[in-house]
Formats: structure tokens, C-alpha cells, sequence
């Protein structure tokens, strides 16, 4: 049998690239992680040996530093497709941190490109956002519905970075280009062995939860209640990052399917919205534990609701969401649990 392709994975220590490493790892591809440990531990390395019985290799370096980045493509020649998820991911920090943002965003992904190049690899899966497409007048949003300006300088580094990977196959159709539109990826995988792990107060919802449940934080703030929604809370369409991680192991193989070249985009959401109050209803009927929560002001910056078409990526990449709400928010917290009990 054919020794399975070489795979990097960037950010792979992180939320999401740390659970696409285990499903890439259980189809039986090599995975070489290139990550910074600027979000991350590399524990999370073997955590996920412990998970797929093979510690992936780690190499610690900063992507956006050219030398660097370089020198690692370089002794990763031989990999046959990069997914790329390093990138800085606070939307309230990115509008203090501007310029750190399009600096770590964009520097990195042109270097990466730039390695790739020079080693012929040409198949890149990039980490996209539905922050692209801000508040659509149409629901649920297809992959054609128009990118509206970006609301935060992190959501403009995805707008920057779809721009750059278009531009570059327009250039060289050699290139094979999947961006992933991610909705909101909540949840751990079933061994709570990785997860989510925010540096500082939780911004988004569902860590929030947990560490408010586990006691480590004040009662959860619902942020506006006043939303032209059914419950008066803001809708968004949360996904099982296991669900998402195995998108990406599907993109991945679609890049190399014959007569594939260019660039396409896909919506990765599970197609239904949840409301913050259907979140927490959720989240005590799976675990059994009260969520406190008190109704504030709306968050500066939030939409008012959005959910995916998923049948682009149904159709062509032969990938659906499995897993419910109830399967989110339980092995959120199960995570939550286990990351005490390791403490
Ligand atoms: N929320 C609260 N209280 C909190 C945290 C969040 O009520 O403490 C609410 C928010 O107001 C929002 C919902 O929970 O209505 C979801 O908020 P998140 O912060 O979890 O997620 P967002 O939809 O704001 O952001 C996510 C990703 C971003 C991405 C964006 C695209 O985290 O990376 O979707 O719309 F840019």
C-alpha cells in the first residue's frame, strides 16, 4: 500500500487544528504541525498521541517570519497538501491590535504560500470565517451571497486573505485553493482529551459557559434580548468542531480530486440557527447543571442572526454535520470537567 500522503497543518495545537490533526491522523495521514505556541501548549501534541495512538510532530516556529517559514517548507517537501489555521482569532483584541493582526494574518499566509511554491506544493485548505459575509440581508447564506465589509480588523484579515489566495490562482492554475467558511464551532471531541482552551476571560459563548458553570467565572452576561429574533436573543449556527474538523479532511481530499484546480469557497455549518437562550436551555438539559446568566446591553459589533446553506459542501465535498446541539454542549462541558480534574 501506498505510504499516506504527508499532510501540515498550521495552528494545528489550536481549537480547531488540533481536532482536524486527529481525524487526519484515524484516515492515516502522516501530520507534520507547524505552530507557535502563542494560543496553545504543546501538550495538546500528545494529547492527541494519546487519542489516535501517534504523537504528530510538532515544529515550533513563527510563520510569519519569512527565514523561518521558509527553512520549515523546506524540510517538508515532500507533504502533499497544507490546511492552514494559524492565524490570530480575537475579534475584540484585533481592533486594538490592528496592526498585529494583519501583520500575524496576512504576513503569515504569503510566506506559507511562498514555501509552498518553492517546494511544489500547490493544495492549500485556508480557515475563512462567516464573518465575511456580516450581517446578510438573505437567510440562510449560500456561498454566493455577496462579502460585505468587514466589521473588525480579524474578520478583514479573512476578507484580505480569500482576496490573495483568488488573485493567486487567477495568476497560476496550478494552484488548488478550498476556503472554509466556518459558522461557530463549539463543543470538544468525545475523549475531552482537546478542546477549546481561551487565553484570559472567554469571549465567545460557549466557554464562557463552561468555566461560569465550573465556577471560574461570574454569571454568564446574555448579551441583548431586544434582537428581532424569536427569544429576543441573537441566532447563530453552531457546529461540533468534530463535525468541522472532518470538513476539513474532506476539502483536503477534494483538492486532489482529478479536474479540481482553482479556488472554491464553502459554508461550514450544521444549516440551522440557535438563539443565546436556546444555547444555555441546551447546555442544562445535556449536563443537568443550571447556567446563571443576567440580560445586558447588545455587544458592540454582534449581528442579529445567521445560518449556513450547507449544500454546496454536501453535494460536492460529500460532507454533512452529524452531531447535535445537545452532543455540543455536553462535551463542552466534559471538557470543561476533565480540564479541572488534570488541574
Ligand atoms: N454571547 C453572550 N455572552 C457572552 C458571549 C457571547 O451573550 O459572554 C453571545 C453573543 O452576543 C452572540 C452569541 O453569544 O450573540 C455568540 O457569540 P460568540 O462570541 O460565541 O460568537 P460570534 O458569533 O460573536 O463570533 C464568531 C467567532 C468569530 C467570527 C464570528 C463571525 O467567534 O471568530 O463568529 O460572525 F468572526
Amino acid at each position: 500500500m501506498a505510504k499516506p500522503k504527508k499532510i501540515i497543518v498550521t495552528g494545528g495545537l489550536g481549537y480547531i487544528g488540533s481536532h482536524t490533526v486527529v481525524e487526519l491522523q484515524q484516515r492515516g495521514y502522516e501530520v507534520v504541525i507547524a505552530d507557535n505556541l502563542s494560543n496553545s501548549s504543546a501538550s495538546v501534541a500528545d494529547r492527541i498521541g494519546r487519542i489516535t495512538g501517534e504523537t504528530p510532530v510538532l515544529e515550533v516556529l513563527d510563520l510569519s517570519d519569512r527565514t523561518a517559514c521558509l527553512r520549515f517548507f523546506n524540510i517538508h517537501a515532500d507533504a502533499g497538501a497544507v490546511i492552514h489555521f494559524a492565524a490570530a482569532k480575537a475579534v475584540n483584541e484585533s481592533v486594538h491590535k490592528p496592526l498585529h493582526y494583519y501583520r500575524n494574518n496576512i504576513d503569515a499566509l504569503l510566506y506559507v504560500l511562498e514555501g509552498m511554491e518553492a517546494v511544489g506544493c500547490r493544495k492549500l485548505v485556508f480557515s475563512s470565517s462567516c464573518t465575511v459575509y456580516g450581517q446578510p440581508e438573505r437567510l440562510p447564506v449560500t456561498e454566493d451571497t455577496p462579502r460585505l465589509e468587514a466589521m473588525s480588523p480579524y474578520g478583514n484579515t479573512k476578507r484580505i486573505c480569500e482576496d490573495i489566495l483568488s488573485d493567486t490562482v487567477k495568476a497560476s492554475q496550478e494552484w488548488k485553493f478550498l476556503a472554509l467558511r466556518y459558522f461557530n464551532p463549539i463543543g470538544a471531541h468525545e475523549s475531552a482529551l482537546i478542546g477549546e482552551l481561551p487565553n484570559g476571560v472567554p469571549a465567545n459563548l460557549m466557554p464562557y459557559i463552561t468555566q461560569s458553570v465550573a465556577g471560574l467565572r461570574p454569571a454568564l452576561q446574555v448579551f441583548g434580548h431586544d434582537y428581532p429574533t424569536p427569544d429576543g436573543t441573537p441566532v447563530r449556527d453552531y457546529i461540533h468542531v468534530s463535525d468541522l474538523a472532518e470538513a476539513h479532511v474532506a476539502a483536503m481530499e477534494y483538492l486532489g480530486k482529478p479536474g479540481f484546480s482553482g479556488m472554491d469557497f464553502f459554508n461550514v455549518g450544521t444549516g440551522r440557527g440557535y438563539s443565546v437562550l436556546e444555547v444555555i436551555q441546551s447546555f442544562e438539559r445535556a449536563t443537568g447543571k443550571k447556567v446563571n446568566y443576567e440580560i445586558k446591553e447588545r455587544r458592540q459589533g454582534d449581528i442579529t442572526q445567521i445560518w449556513a446553506d450547507t449544500s454546496k459542501a454536501s453535494r460536492l465535498l460529500g460532507w454533512k454535520a452529524c452531531r447535535d446541539l445537545d452532543q455540543m454542549t455536553s462535551s463542552a462541558w466534559k471538557w470543561q470537567e476533565n480540564l479541572a480534574r488534570a488541574k
